[in-house]
């Protein structure tokens, strides 16, 4: 089955820690903030949740976008200002492309800008799991990869991803940048190398100098700063004690699990409680427009909660497609899902799918197939995951509401 690509523009990068999986959610926490003028993201990476935004129209100021990588911001510097170059110089990567031109392209410091970005996409799109690696001294050190037909050069999404570069103020810098250009009334999505959450867990190495105590202290701090100044701030984190302690305070905290691939050892790979922080309440557990107490900066002020208990929180709790089907005349299609899940059951498969995915079609709005069955293409899947409406996808109750992402529970306070 070919895998799920969203529409053009999308990220041209895969970068570790992208935000694919945790999309809904994030998506939700940006419905939850109501309108924004500027929106930030100052740990950039593969730039998920801004692409996605882009695709359904929700950004429409100039945008800040930033990362501490001075490598990974040329690619976006190139491809932003010389679109037509670097297309030409993968091309010519990808005719020549093996083992022996991949090390040699690895060892090149390239002089141009178009000729660094078209290395970093190189490399990106040709390395081994399409991690980025530096070593310490700022030099990608990932191996080659040994696919059978890497996409080298994606020249529709890069050119729709020019195209939507063009009102993006991009630099390669520090997070705590965005002190000096958020505006009360915008939106800044922070990103950061999360908080291990084993001593083995450590995937913040992007950088040399990495992320640790002290920067997720500096972040907090930032983070505070900025809602005190009414900048509406969503972060996501891994969910451990120091982001619980850190944020619970003066944030919306919650709950939410996610699937991550980036451990090379497939035992280790799996579901993992992640952690979202919002300065304004989740749409799922919002009041009634009238009753509606819009956060203050005095409610979100570092001191302001001192001796009170904390501010909402929640687990995000993603609703299984199958019930969401069954409530809305969807039963064959949950029928569907039901026999191939049985039969990965009797196989003894561990095998998962996010069906809310399956059911958005491929990018030009085809059903896809799993386990040789072919699936509907739903409007209610194509809304959720954040795609274009295709014209033939199927809606079969006009009152059907798009699942959101609900709130339950609490996040136990610490004693
Ligand atoms: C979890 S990744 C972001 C992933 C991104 N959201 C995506 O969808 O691909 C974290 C990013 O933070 C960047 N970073 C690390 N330290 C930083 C700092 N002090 N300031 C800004 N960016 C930093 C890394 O280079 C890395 O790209």
């Amino acid at each position: 089955m070919a895998s799920f690509r969203e529409p053009p523009p999308r990220p041209f990068l895969k970068w570790v820690g992208g935000k694919r999986q945790l999309l809904p959610e994030l998506l939700e926490a940006v419905d939850s903030s109501g309108p924004f003028r500027h929106y930030h993201e100052p740990f950039l990476g593969g730039g998920a949740l801004f692409f996605s935004l882009a695709r359904i129209g929700r950004i429409r100021a100039r945008s800040y976008l930033s990362d501490a990588n001075a490598n990974l911001m040329d690619a976006y510097l190139g491809v932003r200002d010389e679109a037509e170059n670097v297309i030409a110089l993968l091309e010519g990567h990808r005719k020549v492309h093996s083992e022996t031109h991949f090390y040699a392209v690895r060892a090149s410091v390239p002089d141009t800008l178009a000729e660094r970005a078209a290395r970093i996409i190189y490399l990106n799109r040709t390395c081994y799991n399409g991690l980025y690696r530096e070593n310490s001294k700022g030099q990608f050190n990932a191996p080659f990869g040994r696919y059978k037909n890497p996409l080298i050069c994606d020249q529709e999404n890069l050119r729709a991803v020019s195209q939507t570069l063009q009102n993006v103020d991009l630099g390669a810098r520090d997070f705590a940048h965005v002190l000096q250009t958020a505006k009360p009334g915008d939106l800044v999505y922070f990103d950061p190398p999360y908080n291990p959450t084993s001593k083995t867990a450590d995937f913040t190495a992007y950088c040399p100098g990495g992320f640790g105590a002290d920067a997720q202290q500096r972040l907090a701090e930032t983070c505070k700063a900025l809602a005190t100044r009414g900048v509406k701030v969503v972060l996501s984190n891994s969910m451990t004690e120091v982001t619980r302690t850190l944020y619970e305070d003066d944030f919306y905290t919650y709950g939410v699990t996610a699937s991550r691939h980036v451990n090379s050892r497939a035992d280790r790979r799996g579901k993992v409680s992640e952690a979202l922080i919002t300065s304004f309440p989740m749409r799922a557990e919002q009041p009634p427009s009238d009753q509606r107490r819009v956060p203050t900066h005095r409610q979100v002020h570092p001191h302001a909660n001192a001796g009170s208990p904390a501010q909402p929180s929640g687990v995000l709790q993603r609703r299984p497609a199958r019930q969401w089907l069954l409530d809305n005349h969807y039963q064959d299609v949950a029928a569907l899902i039901d026999e191939i899940t049985r039969e990965w059951k009797l196989a003894g498969k561990q095998t998962r799918r996010n069906w809310w995915q399956i059911l958005a079609g491929d990018t030009k709005g085809n059903s896809r197939v799993v386990e040789g069955r072919s699936f509907p293409v739903l409007r209610a899947a194509q809304l959720r995951m954040g795609v274009p409406v295709t014209p033939d996808a199927i809606c079969r109750n006009p009152r059907e509401e798009v699942p959101p992402v609900t709130v339950t529970g609490r996040w136990r306070k610490r004693a």
